[in-house]
């Protein structure tokens, strides 16, 4: 799974957020900084570069993933790490990012209060969310076209895990119930590019969750060339480029 993410999703959606967390991070030259939920690495390597003096451990829950971004961006500490068990002392952090990652964490109160335990006092915590399903034209159009395909029980993983935590006004209660302070709370949204829908669907149907609930269900060729077609239909043919919403939220605590 890596890979596939790697190779087709990051430089197509993550990339480009990637770049934007990046900066956000740089301007307040950060000391020690712990990000979470790294996957293969995208943010690392550019927080390395945007913030060079910076000290980063990068962490994920899934071990693949921490072995490969440890190639990825051999500059950071790399280490296996469940958000809502942090194995880090009280304080030891001047910053925690994260990049899409939060809609993931089963509870996102408990998660927070551990970000906030592992700050020192007036650290920040950086991260952002995607907005709802119908503001990513990549992932709409993927969902679109796994209804399609299987339409008596679709995968909802899409719409309920990377796009079910899309409301900034729930975020902004559980970031205050978990003692931090909501300083800024912005929309942004960037253009991704793929080569093809082929590309995307690749990636998806390989590099994501969706992968094993469409093995589940049987006949994954049938599934991905229905997935191209409604994708291609609704992004048109050859290189696509379509917005993508998200949230970026900056908290104190
Ligand atoms: C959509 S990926 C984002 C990865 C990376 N931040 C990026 O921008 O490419 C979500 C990541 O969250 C990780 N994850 C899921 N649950 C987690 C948890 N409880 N604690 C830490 N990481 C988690 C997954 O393993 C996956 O790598």
């Amino acid at each position: 799974m890596p890979a596939a993410y790697e190779q087709y999703l990051v430089p197509a959606v993550f990339r480009p957020f990637a770049e934007d967390l990046a900066a956000r991070a740089a301007v307040l030259h950060p000391g020690r900084v712990l990000e979470l939920a790294s996957g293969t690495g995208v943010l690392t390597s550019h927080l390395l570069t945007a913030a060079p003096s910076a000290e980063v451990t990068a962490t994920d829950l899934n071990e693949a993933m921490v072995a490969f971004g440890a190639t990825r961006a051999p500059g950071a500490v790399w280490r296996q790490a469940d958000a809502q068990r942090l194995p880090f002392p009280d304080g030891g952090f001047d910053l925690v990012v994260c990049q899409f990652g939060v809609m993931f964490f089963p509870d996102r109160i408990e998660a927070f209060t551990e970000v906030h335990r592992v700050l020192a006092p007036g650290g920040r915590f950086l991260f952002n969310t995607w907005g709802p399903l119908g503001t990513h034209a990549f992932e709409a159009a993927l969902q679109a076209g796994l209804e399609r395909a299987l339409p008596v029980d679709p995968p909802r993983f899409f719409p309920t895990v990377p796009h079910g935590y899309a409301d900034p006004a729930v975020v902004a209660a559980d970031l205050t119930a978990a003692g931090f302070a909501v300083e800024d709370e912005q929309e942004l949204t960037l253009q991704g590019r793929a080569a093809s829908t082929a590309d995307l669907a690749t990636g998806y149907l390989t590099g994501t969750p969706v992968r094993v609930a469409v093995e589940e269900r049987g006949d994954g060729p049938a599934v991905r060339a229905t997935v191209i077609e409604e994708m291609t239909a609704r992004l048109g043919p050859g290189p696509v480029t379509a917005p993508m919403t998200a949230y970026v939220f900056h908290a104190a605590a």
